[in-house]
């Protein structure tokens, strides 16, 4: 748990407002989001859905995610013709990569809130590096 522990001080320290939520359900997340967070951060999206379900609250939707998955992902949306306009897909091994910049590249304005969501990710992390 350290390599988590590390990156969700990573994150916090470099990117998060003082009132902003770190892990919410899906109805959490629509309550939540609707008029104080202009953008969410899924943090290993995998197959969530929610940036396709919530479309409807105008929010701008990035998800990160290790590139085998999401292009994956990217693969099933293309096949099912889905409207991803709202979405930026940051393809990054969260190990490895640097996250601040590619949230920068894919357009996270940190100077704003933002709502993250970091669901089912941290078992998948090595516990020490
Ligand atoms: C159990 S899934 C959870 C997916 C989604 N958040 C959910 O709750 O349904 C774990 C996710 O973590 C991602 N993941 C695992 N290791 C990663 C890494 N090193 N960098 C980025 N994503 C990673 C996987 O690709 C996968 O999408």
């Amino acid at each position: 748990m350290i390599v988590a522990a590390s990156l969700l001080g990573r994150i916090v320290k470099s990117q998060l407002p003082p009132d902003t939520g770190v892990r919410c359900g899906s109805e959490t997340c629509r309550y939540r989001a609707q008029g104080r967070y202009p953008q969410v951060v899924l943090l290993g999206a995998g197959y969530d859905g929610r940036a396709l379900r919530f479309s409807d609250l105008a929010l701008s939707w990035i998800e990160i995610d290790h590139p085998a998955t999401q292009a994956d992902k990217l693969q099933r949306l293309g096949r099912l013709g889905a409207n991803t306009s709202h979405i930026s897909f940051v393809s990054l091994d969260l190990m490895s990569g640097d996250l601040d910049a590619e949230l920068a590249k894919a357009g996270h304005d940190s100077s704003q809130p933002s709502l993250w969501i970091c669901e089912g990710l941290f078992p998948y992390l090595p516990s020490h590096q």
